[in-house]
């Protein structure tokens, strides 16, 4: 079992990877960090690339509708800070399957300048490690779209292979190809070798639930 003082993550809920920090999204979020989360939602360019739809209501309709957000339990869901405490992104997972331990993720960078710096990698790497040896995960997939190709290097630089591709069309939108890609717990561990620390006994999977944008 791993000693919550070596890992005063596990207390907190907060993760710590090379460069980020996750947060749980049940955490207190200040004005500015919530016009971030509000921003992303109506910026054009990242819901292109997370498939994500636009959010039609005011900051202030957003900000009452936020707390239920946060209390959603079908869902695992983290902002990404970086070494400054700037909130940059958001990353979790959703359609929780508690029978095969198996997840989607969804990953975002809200703030466009920090794309390609290793963010995006390091919580995905970050957030994988939690998944798969604190709590009892065995895969993990996400769908991406097939000419999201920055996408596609960041999870493929933590160890997710390209399983098979699928053809959607979202409503009222133009037909998407969309990639799946997944990665097991042995994979993760055989790629990221020592930095994934020794695994803790399975915890129960939270319970299955819904799903999120963040995935495209
Ligand atoms: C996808 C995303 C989360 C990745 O995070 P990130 O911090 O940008 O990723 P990283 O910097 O860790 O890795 C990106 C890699 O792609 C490379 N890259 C960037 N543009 C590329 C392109 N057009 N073709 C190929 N590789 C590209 C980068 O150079 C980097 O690789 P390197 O470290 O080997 O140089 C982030 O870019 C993002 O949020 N994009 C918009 C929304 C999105 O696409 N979400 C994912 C939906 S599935």
């Amino acid at each position: 079992m791993t000693d919550v003082r070596e890992r005063p993550e596990l207390e907190t809920g907060v993760l710590r990877g090379q460069r980020v920090t996750l947060r749980p999204y049940n955490s207190s979020f200040t004005e500015d960090e919530l016009r971030r989360l509000y921003r992303w939602n109506r910026d054009d360019e990242v819901l292109r690339w997370s498939g994500g739809m636009p959010l039609h209501m005011s900051f202030a309709e957003f900000k009452e509708a936020f707390p239920r957000e946060q209390r959603r339990r079908d869902q695992q869901v983290y902002v990404i800070l970086t070494e400054t405490g700037e909130l940059i992104g958001r990353l979790g997972i959703f359609d929780i399957e508690t029978r095969n331990r198996d997840a989607t993720l969804g990953v975002v960078i809200g703030e466009k300048p920090y794309w390609s710096q290793g963010y995006g990698s390091d919580a995905i790497r970050t957030l994988l490690r939690h998944l798969f040896f604190d709590q009892s995960f065995e895969t993990i997939h996400l769908f991406t779209y097939t000419d999201n190709f920055r996408a596609q290097r960041a999870f493929a630089k933590v160890g997710f292979r390209k399983v098979s591709t699928r053809r959607r069309f979202p409503f009222g939108l133009r037909f998407q190809d969309e990639l799946r890609m997944e990665i097991t717990r042995d994979e993760f561990e055989r790629f990221n070798g020592a930095s994934a620390p020794p695994s803790t006994p399975p915890a129960p999977v939270p319970r299955h639930g819904g799903t999120r944008g963040d995935g495209g």
